[in-house]
């Protein structure tokens, strides 16, 4: 048995995560007087929330008429009629309120003439039930949303005295008797091993878009929750649907917002056409992110790809002003430079779809809360612990999430979850005690990895997953790249019991990092691609060649995969149809939902 001394920490709730979910939760626990620690990896202001450019999704109608249940509508057809109707409502039901709530917390958001939020259109974002002209919905802080929200909520944190652990490491959770009652930290800068028992635990861990070779996400998104639900034997959700946004940056994968085109931004092909015009006849260039994205490949399949290689698109902002430019588009004008050398008021940017979301996660209910389903009782809640944002799959986007309905979703669910923990956890009870044996069994795994001595290097491996994801689960799949991706997959996972991790022994090393994050990114991967290939019908963001259309009578339905070293068990749970508010006391109608081909 691993020999390391450990710190007790006992709180009555501890966050994993300090991103936008992370830190509204944080937030929502302390200001209720529950004892809370946030534990994060890098410094909250360095998570990835602060990489989000083009805003926050709510109906405040500051721009023209808008409501909450069209935002339910475009939000449930942008699913692709996977979303879970209950959740899709909170979400919408609750943006304008968690919005208000971040102005009076301190957001600086852009403003109108009147001083109102500015809000832009987005894709997908529409009027009248997707009857009517585009929406402008997505209230911004220029293009740096994500930043304002990450510094205005950590500052909230530290405010109502919630407690920091900065630069700590999640390795496993602590599970007592079918419940969770804590996690095991290392911590990065002096190697010490901390047991954090509480009565809740939230998981805010992000996405896992490093399991791909090119994506917006930061070095970060390892998908450190997921992987250590599946370690708990608990399963993961929708994990094919994996967003590819339309517009990084051609090369380096930086992300330019959707928000450039909302501003009136619009792609073109090597024969100067703005091609969205034929796919997307009413919505244009603000069709659904899937939508555009497939187009731009179709584009470049058949040979109107630019460039040299005849292999990306255009993004043109050239003739938008330049005061406009620098006043509501600065972020995204300065990442074109570094990163493409171009200068927006003069040349197009070259752009490339390049994966950004992770519909899929950790299944949870609309207040946080993990499930454990079974067949009888696909709802059960697992005690003890939560999971939101992008973590999380509660699932309010599908099998395609809208965008600026990310942000929203981190504060909205963030919110949700201290909301219920205020109501469910008992201030007055004892705090678990420290379960040894679980202790013991993270110890032991971090031992073994950071003496791994076998033929495998950890970068090595990465690269192998990530070119094999990017090549076999890409905007378009096939039975055959689905097939061999899976193959493929299986053999790279088990690589894992070979690893060699570099400067063994060392208590703080960075390939020891990187390894455990690994152990965290597989899962996540193998999950992907096994619910992929499992999947026959096209959905979303899951584009199956071999079978074109969505198929509702057989595939309306949540993939569940449990993933236990290179194997996967899948099984499918049914999506939540009815909506929390009915018709008449002023829900959104169930006609008005039904099913229907998506055309933007
Ligand atoms: O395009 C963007 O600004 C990204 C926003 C989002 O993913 O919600």
């Amino acid at each position: 048995m691993a020999a390391y001394e450990t710190h007790t920490h006992e709180y009555d709730v501890v966050v994993v995560g300090a991103g936008g979910a992370g830190l509204r939760a944080t937030l929502g626990m302390a200001e209720q007087g529950l004892r809370t620690a946030c534990v994060t990896k890098v410094f909250p202001t360095r998570s990835h929330t602060v990489a989000a450019q083009g805003g926050i999704a709510a109906s405040l109608s500051n721009m023209g008429p808008d409501n909450w249940q069209w935002h339910m509508y475009d939000t449930v057809k942008g699913s692709d009629w996977l979303g879970d109707t209950d959740a899709m409502e909170y979400l919408a039901r609750e943006a304008p309120k968690a919005v208000y709530e971040l102005e009076h917390y301190g957001v600086p958001f852009s403003r109108t003439e009147e001083g109102k939020i500015y809000q832009r259109p987005f894709g997908g974002h529409t009027t009248e039930f997707g009857e009517g002209p585009p929406v402008q919905r997505t209230c911004a802080a220029a293009d740096r949303t994500g930043h304002a929200i990450l510094h205005t909520l950590y500052g909230q944190s530290l405010k109502n005295n919630a407690e920091f652990f900065i630069e700590y490491f999640a390795l496993d959770l602590i599970i007592t008797d079918g419940a969770c009652t804590g996690v095991v930290c290392w911590k990065l800068d002096d190697g010490t091993m901390h047991v954090f028992n509480a009565k809740m635990v939230v998981l805010a861990t992000g996405g896992y878009g490093r399991a791909y070779f090119s994506a917006t996400s930061a070095h970060t998104c390892t998908g450190d929750g997921g992987g250590m639900v599946a370690r708990a034997g608990l399963p993961l959700q929708d994990m094919e649907f994996v967003q590819f946004h339309p517009t990084g940056i051609y090369g380096s994968g930086c992300l330019i917002t959707e928000g450039a085109r909302g501003e009136g931004g619009y792609l073109t092909n090597s024969e100067g056409e703005r091609f969205m015009e034929r796919y997307a006849p009413t919505y244009k260039d603000l069709a659904s992110r899937d939508v555009v994205s497939r187009c731009i490949t179709m584009e470049i399949r058949e040979g109107r790809g630019v460039g040299e290689h005849k292999d990306h698109m255009f993004l043109n902002l050239m003739h938008l002003p330049p005061e406009s430019l620098a006043e509501r588009l600065p972020g995204i004008s300065e990442s074109a430079k570094i990163f493409a050398g171009v200068d927006v008021t003069r040349d197009p940017i070259p752009i490339l779809p390049t994966v950004h979301y992770n519909m899929g996660g950790i299944p949870t209910n609309y207040w946080g809360e993990v499930l454990n389903p079974t067949a009888e009782n696909p709802d059960q809640v697992f005690p003890g612990l939560m999971a939101v944002g992008e973590a999380g799959c509660a699932s309010v986007h599908g099998a395609n999430r809208l965008g600026s309905n990310s942000l929203i979703d981190l504060v909205v669910f963030g919110r949700a979850a201290a909301i219920r923990a205020g109501a469910i956890v008992d201030r007055e009870s004892a705090v678990p005690a420290t379960n040894q044996q679980e202790v013991d069994k993270a110890l032991d795994r971090f031992d073994s990895l950071r003496n791994a001595s076998g033929g495998t290097g950890t970068a090595d491996l990465r690269l192998e997953m990530q070119k094999t994801m990017q090549a076999d689960a890409a905007v378009f799949r096939t039975d055959k790249t689905l097939a061999e991706g899976k193959d493929k997959m299986g053999g790279i996972a088990a690589k894992l019991d070979d690893l060699h991790v570099t400067d063994r022994g060392l208590i703080w090393n960075t390939d020891l990092m990187e390894t455990l994050e690994l152990t965290n990114l597989m899962p996540n991967a193998l999950a992907t691609i096994v619910g992929a290939e499992a999947r026959k019908e096209s959905r979303g963001a899951h584009a199956h060649e071999d079978y074109p259309d969505r198929d509702d009578s057989n595939w309306r339905k949540h993939s569940l995969a449990w993933v236990d070293g290179n194997e996967v068990k899948l099984a499918y749970r049914p999506v939540h149809l009815e909506p929390l508010t009915k018709a008449e006391e002023g829900g959104i109608e169930l006609k008005k939902i039904a099913p229907k081909k998506r055309v933007y």
